[in-house]
């Protein structure tokens, strides 16, 4: 059933392919009306993606096949779907509303979140209230990418208490965040799941350090036992579960300096938007459902047109961190070659994204886009109303927005020289957030989740687990060993060469 859906789900597309997608608003006049969805305040507009309705349709039926709608209510019915760690994935369970009542593995859990949430608003309240100007946040990965996009979307003009980060173990970082700060009134925070991550836990080592004796450093953590051995107090740690993946877990206690930072009302409000997407995506049907939407419209150009790079760019500068944050969420995601049981996958998986700030990317890398020799779907990110600014600057960013998805789509064939040509018929979804608020941001973030979810059970593969990260951690430890004075240990040639050579 499922390869038959697949087959004819891949014929499709290919035939979809051929024809040019903006000759299709001729052929189908349901067409912007049948692939525009709203959700949870997000219009997503898809009809610039190469589907026919033929394609659409079995993009349905695939999603049907594979029993979308079974492994979402397994999702968020707290079964251990990711099987290799043999834990559930509730990241839903961080922002419903109180009284929900979620469980993980058949325990509940609702009622701890909420008693998390009121741990981290009453620390919040004390900390805006008192003498702390800036909180340091140490994290890397998941504990770091999702804070730091949320932080940089909202972040007011005039901040009554700043926020840095720190993620990378080069020193120069941290020297960086930390050079005009007062130790005296800043806080700092260290996250990290696991508590034992080699970058976080230099920088945190760096950063008690620094504070001098003070002992404003609080910890946000899934093992509260590691992070007290380091010596934070246990009130000061703010825990999350192993249910919840670091890639996911801006919605826990792992959002806690943006609460600080922007207020609380603010990370309420982000939690609201995530859990209006979860309702659209546990409710709406398949076909007009947003995340499932696209999620089909990406499997149609990765597996259907072979199309392995996808293009992020958000119009709004205050999102241009969006990228390196998908960057996380689908690659580590969905970055795998063994299906969840362990076996070879049937087809391509995730490819890579990569992206920038519009207007920013057109003077960089939409060369390629328009002329380059692989087609590379883009994701478009704008925000229809804005009051920041000088006057007639957002309309000048909005029409660039629609002018580049406009040009992909159409092209410019009659051009004499063959480098003023474009072929056109390159494919865009267009994201539109009404305005960028925490309401619209969480609603944007849920909706990619969802999708790097459903495009997982597509493929058949466990999006929740990361073995691929470990063998370079391990080869890590055994090169700093020697790098730090220990015996040589055998290695590859070239490895061993720059190993000597870093040790001269
Ligand atoms: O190395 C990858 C990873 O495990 C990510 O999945 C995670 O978000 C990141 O490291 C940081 O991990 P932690 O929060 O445990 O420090």
């Amino acid at each position: 059933m499922t390869i038959e859906a697949w087959d004819a789900f891949e014929a499709a597309a290919r035939k979809a392919g051929e024809q040019r997608i903006e000759d299709l608003f001729v052929a189908e006049p349901d067409r912007l009306e049948r692939l525009t969805v709203d959700a949870a305040g997000l219009t997503l507009d898809l009809s610039k993606q190469p589907w026919t309705a033929e394609a659409f349709e079995a993009a349905v039926e695939l999603a049907k096949a594979c029993d979308v709608e079974a492994a979402r209510a397994r999702l968020f019915g707290g079964e251990a779907v990711n099987v290799t760690e043999n834990r559930a994935v509730l990241h839903p369970a961080l922002r419903a509303p109180k009284g929900a009542d979620y469980a993980a593995k058949g325990e509940p859990v609702s009622r701890a979140v909420e008693a998390g949430r009121a741990k981290m608003r009453t620390f919040v309240e004390e900390v805006r209230g008192g003498p702390i100007r800036t909180i340091l946040h140490i994290g890397i990965g998941g504990s770091d990418l999702g804070p730091r996009l949320v932080w940089e979307a909202l972040k007011p003009l005039n901040p009554e208490i700043d926020l840095r980060f720190v993620a990378n173990v080069d020193g120069g970082e941290f020297a960086q965040a930390t050079a005009d700060l007062d130790p005296a009134t800043t806080l700092v925070i260290a996250v990290s799941k696991t508590f034992t991550t080699l970058e976080t836990m230099a920088n945190a080592r760096a950063a008690r350090e620094w504070l001098g004796g003070r002992g404003q450093f609080a910890a946000v953590s899934a093992n509260v036992a590691e992070a007290v051995k380091f010596g934070v107090p246990q009130e000061r740690v703010f825990a999350f579960w192993d249910w919840v993946g670091g890639r996911y877990s801006v919605w826990s206690a792992v959002g806690l300096s943006c609460a600080i930072a922007l207020g609380w009302e603010a990370f309420e409000g982000f939690l609201e938007g995530a859990a209006a997407m979860d309702d659209h995506f546990t409710s709406a049907p398949l076909e007009a459902n947003a995340p499932v939407l696209l999620a089909l419209a990406h499997m149609l150009n990765r597996n259907g047109l072979n199309r392995p790079i996808r293009a992020v760019v958000p119009y709004a500068q205050r999102l241009r961190l969006l990228p390196a944050f998908l960057q996380q969420l689908e690659m580590e995601s969905n970055g795998k070659q063994v299906d969840a049981a362990g076996a070879p996958v049937a087809r391509p998986t995730a490819g890579s994204v990569f992206g920038d700030a519009g207007t920013n990317g057109q003077h960089a890398f939409f060369q390629l886009l328009h002329q380059g020799t692989d087609i590379i779907p883009v994701d478009f990110i704008a925000v229809a109303r804005t009051d920041e600014g000088p006057t007639g600057m957002h309309e000048m960013l909005l029409a660039n927005c629609l002018a580049q998805a406009e040009a992909l789509m159409v092209g410019k064939r009659d051009a004499a020289e063959p480098w003023r040509r474009f072929e056109g018929n390159r494919p865009s979804s267009m994201i539109l957030l009404d305005r960028l608020t925490p309401q619209t941001l969480g609603a944007l973030i849920a909706l990619y989740e969802h999708k790097t979810f459903v495009e997982g059970v597509l493929w058949g593969i466990n999006s929740f687990d990361q073995w691929g990260v470990e063998l370079g951690k391990s080869l890590a430890s055994r090169i700093l060993g020697e790098l730090t004075g220990g015996d040589a240990l055998p290695h590859d040639p070239s490895t061993a060469a720059l190993i000597a050579r870093l040790k001269r």
